[in-house]
């Protein structure tokens, strides 16, 4: 069943689950760009979506990607929480589709039983930081040099949001 919500003068918008198959377009971003990947870092199970923009006479097109992977910090079910990535198309940004497709997979997944949804970006990511901000996510600190990219290792702000707050 996708998520569905409507944005104002952009259009409607729907979280479809895909799986690894699914063909994903590449999305460039500084904040993506990994290098050599380690194996142990993409074995564990990843929940995907596409984001469809459904906008005029046109047909849905997909103008991004959330995903979800659970994080435990304790071996109790109570100590899930659920870490969400995203990325839009560069000529979607800037419209208010992270803002609201991060709110509503965060409101999904507390719908699945998970109190805690975080989310973690480079600290220069300002475009990140205000959809997750509108999306109702608050700033929790900073993840220091936790982040290795092409480019070097990174500080990460850690962001959540919680069921009922
Ligand atoms: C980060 C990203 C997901 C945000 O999605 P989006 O649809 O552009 O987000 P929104 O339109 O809801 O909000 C973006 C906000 O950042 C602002 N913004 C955009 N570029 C900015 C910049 N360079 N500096 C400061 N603010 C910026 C926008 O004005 C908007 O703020 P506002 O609503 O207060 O005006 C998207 O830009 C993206 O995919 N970027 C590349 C990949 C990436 O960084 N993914 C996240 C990795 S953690």
């Amino acid at each position: 069943m996708p998520l569905t919500g409507e944005l104002p003068g952009v259009g409607a918008i729907s979280l479809c689950p895909i799986d690894d198959g699914y063909p994903r377009q590449t999305i460039e971003s500084p904040y993506e760009n990994w290098g050599e990947m380690a194996a142990a870092a993409t074995s564990f199970s990843i929940d995907r979506w596409c984001i469809r923009l459904l906008a005029g006479g046109a047909g849905a097109i997909d103008v991004g990607y959330l995903s979800a992977h659970v994080v435990w910090y304790g071996p109790t079910f109570g100590s899930r929480a659920m870490n969400i990535g995203i990325s839009i198309m560069a000529g979607f940004r800037g419209q208010g589709i992270g803002a609201l497709c991060q709110q509503l997979l965060a409101e999904h997944l507390h719908e699945q039983g998970f109190v805690r949804v975080e989310a973690s970006t480079d600290i220069e990511n300002l475009a990140e930081q205000r959809a997750l901000a509108a999306a109702g996510f608050h700033l929790e600190g900073t993840a220091r040099q936790a982040q290795s990219r092409a480019d070097g290792v990174h500080d990460l702000q850690v962001w959540s949001h919680i069921a009922d707050c």
